[in-house]
């Protein structure tokens, strides 16, 4: 067996764990003693990252995690981190230097390579990102196997990001560093190369979760996608009191930004923060992020919070999804050309090798999975469940042309009045003349509209619902007949701009 300096290799590995004991222990030592009643349970999450279920689930969970914030950081002054171990690299390690242990720990840990658990920690606040994890998960590790030994619980540790990268805190300006201790004597089998033992990776992931107090956002633009929201935020953020966390869409809070969490990160809430104060104009912030619409994980956090209030944008089904169509599976004639356009997504056609010559092609099973994650219905219904009036607001594209939209929101955003002269109302980010070959086939029409059924419904439910506290006329006649841009000529024609509104002059502005 090879048996080439063991020592010195152990050296490296219970060195690290000497390093980790040394520069943690300010945080160790508080973290060993940092119990209190509201917390059990807590400390010992340690969940996969099930993220998605139906609706209790998910409330469950948030309301979970709230409530830990609150106990933590609340009521204890304590701070939350997020720890997630990288079970392949860990589990690799260890099979090297302890493998009875590996098995052991591989019982009770995913065993897939690629996982990563996490549990959310609530610490004493002495701890930072750099210092909790190792600390976290040693202690659940420790608790899920019995008679752990003091070796093995120093084997057990889990590298943590590189050490020194902000400095070992020593909080009382004391420095703790201490001497190593003896190296134990021990005989394993060290099959490992000491160059993969030097380079070892980061095997914990740490981030400070903070409350979704911290996240300032007064409203959302929920969605959907190609109904017209870009040019509602453009038309909302030219008033003096509005203002939107980014000037284009904003990912980094919810939907995939959200990245499956329960409580935003105190990074994400810092910057947002800082971004904030340079603005320093007070009044209303809003976020604009179509995706949220079809992520129930978004909805629900939203829905949570109290002072969040949401609008939709809704529009004629046909004609939204002959856009994310035309992007997505078209066959464009020169896709060069069109990507220039703007007409396709180069990152989406370059990840696949087949396109398709007709829209008819939605009608066949091969898209129906595609198709039915664009579409919005069920989310649609849950909203309109979920909320009231007073937090979610429901319009139509054909309502987005008329000044009363936007007096109606101002007063239901409580914001104060638009400006007697204000008449910024714009259309952006649209696409002229024929996008696909839809327009050229009544027949194709009626059957996509066929297919399409539940979307209508849905959305004139919704209409139906907003119009309790606001009537859209124009939106109710263009989907009770089933209107489309095809049956509207001025939409099929070159406008000022050609086909595109990409030229900021000039411009139609309805
Ligand atoms: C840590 O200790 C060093 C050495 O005494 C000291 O210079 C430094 O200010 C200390 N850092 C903190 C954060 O207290
Ligand atoms: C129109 O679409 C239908 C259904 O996809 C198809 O059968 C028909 O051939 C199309 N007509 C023309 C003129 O392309």
């Amino acid at each position: 067996m090879l048996r080439k300096k063991p020592q010195w290799v152990v050296g490296v590995l219970v060195g690290c764990s000497w390093c980790i004991r040394v520069g943690f222990a300010s945080c160790a030592e508080d973290y060993a003693t940092f119990r209190i009643p509201c917390l059990q349970g807590t400390p010992n999450t340690f969940r996969p990252g099930a993220h998605s279920g139906d609706r209790k689930t998910m409330l469950g969970l948030l309301d979970e995690a709230s409530q830990t914030i609150e106990c933590c950081v609340g009521v204890l002054q304590g701070r939350v981190f997020e720890v997630g171990l990288k079970v392949g690299p860990y589990l690799h390690r260890l099979l090297h230097t302890y493998p009875t242990l590996a098995e052991r720990l591989a019982t009770i840990l995913e065993n897939n390579p690629a996982a990563i658990q996490y549990g959310m920690f609530c610490s004493p606040p002495s701890c930072e990102e750099e210092t909790i994890g190792p600390l976290a998960l040693q202690e659940v590790l420790l608790k899920r196997l019995a008679r752990f030994s003091d070796e093995e619980a120093a084997l057990a540790i889990p590298r943590g990001p590189r050490a020194g990268r902000r400095g070992w805190s020593n909080r009382s300006g004391q420095p703790k560093m201490e001497q190593p201790q003896e190296l134990p004597e021990m005989e394993t089998e060290v099959l490992v190369k000491e160059t993969e033992v030097l380079e070892m990776e980061t095997e914990v992931l740490v981030k400070e979760l903070v409350s979704w107090d911290e996240i300032g956002v007064d409203f959302v633009i929920a969605g959907l996608g190609r109904c017209g929201t870009t040019s509602l935020h453009q038309s909302l953020v030219s008033h003096p009191n509005i203002a939107f966390t980014s000037p284009s869409e904003d990912y980094k809070i919810f939907a995939e930004g959200q990245s499956n969490r329960f409580l935003p990160t105190k990074q994400t809430a810092r910057a947002l923060q800082i971004r904030s104060s340079q603005r320093g104009q007070p009044g209303l912030l809003g976020l604009r992020n179509p995706a949220i619409s079809l992520y129930p994980l978004s909805y629900y956090t939203i829905f949570l919070q109290e002072r969040m209030k949401m609008i939709l944008v809704l529009c004629d089904p046909l004609s939204r999804i002959e856009k994310q169509f035309m992007w997505f599976h078209y066959c464009h004639p020169d896709v060069e050309a069109a990507e220039a356009r703007k007409d396709a997504i180069p990152r989406v056609l370059k990840s696949r090798n087949d396109c398709d010559p007709s829209i008819h092609a939605l009608l066949s099973s091969r898209h129906s999975a595609w198709l039915r994650s664009q579409m919005i219905h069920l989310h649609l219904l849950e909203l309109i469940k979920l909320f009231r009036h007073e937090r979610l607001f429901v319009l139509h594209r054909a309502s987005l042309n008329d000044r009363k939209t936007y007096s109606t929101l101002a007063e239901w955003l409580q914001a104060p009045a638009f400006p007697q002269t204000w008449n910024q109302m714009r259309r952006v980010n649209f696409r002229l003349g024929h996008r696909t070959d839809l327009c050229h086939n009544q027949t194709l029409q009626v059957l996509l509209k066929r297919r399409l059924a539940p979307e209508y419904a849905a959305i004139q439910f919704a209409l139906r619902w907003q119009s309790r506290t606001f009537q859209q006329l124009a939106a109710d006649r263009e989907l009770m007949l089933h209107i489309s841009r095809c049956d509207k000529e001025e939409e099929l024609v070159e406008g000022p701009c050609g086909l595109y509104d990409l030229e900021e002059q000039g411009c139609p502005t309805w």
